[in-house]
């Protein structure tokens, strides 16, 4: 079985090993390369045209403030093989959902009849209302089992990935 992997990652200022403190990758990219490996697929990162702030506060302000106006954020064309039946999709949490860049992705790209196997990354709420909102936005795909991973401690995910990824059997 041949597989998409989809994701939407910031970097800059984060939270990370406890602190805030610049990294080069973002958590859920971090997750994303370890499945990258493991099923020997190159990912695609899902862009906003208008990039998030280094400032991991300035970050949340914006994003509450799209999350609250429900915008479309607008999103660079992700390029993936759009024959692919499933789509591993990562994100992390931003104000109890995905980011609105994640819905924008789901909006301008019909995943129907694909199986979507989602991943998450957070502080605490794993998918929060995310999984809801996914089965929302993509009401003709199936919505596989997910993994959520707490974004401190992406660094070291890689025994919790396998075993998703076993358990899915799609290699
Ligand atoms: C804008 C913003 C909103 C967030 N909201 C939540 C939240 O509601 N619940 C939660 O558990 N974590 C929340 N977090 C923490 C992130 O989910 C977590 O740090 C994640 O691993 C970041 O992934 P990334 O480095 O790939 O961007 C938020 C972080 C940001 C920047």
């Amino acid at each position: 079985m041949v597989v998409a992997v989809i994701y939407f990652s910031r970097y800059g200022k984060n939270i990370q090993a406890g602190r805030c403190q610049y990294i080069n990758v973002g958590n859920t990219a971090m997750v994303a390369k370890k499945i990258e490996i493991i099923l020997d697929v190159k990912g695609t990162e899902i862009v906003p045209i208008n990039q998030y702030p280094d400032d991991y506060f300035e970050t949340k302000v914006r994003a509450q403030q799209e999350f609250l106006n429900n915008e479309r954020v607008k999103i660079k064309p992700v390029n993936f093989d759009e024959t692919e039946h499933s789509i591993v999709l990562g994100f992390p949490n931003w104000w109890g959902t995905m980011p609105q860049a994640v819905k924008s992705f789901l909006m301008k790209y019909d995943l129907a009849g694909k199986n979507i196997y989602p991943f998450v990354t957070h502080e605490g709420s794993q998918f929060g209302q995310s999984l809801d909102d996914l089965k929302k936005l993509a009401p003709r795909s199936q919505v596989m089992s997910g993994l959520p991973i707490r974004g401190t401690r992406a660094y070291k995910s890689e025994n919790a990935v396998i075993n998703w990824l076993g358990n899915l059997d799609l290699k």
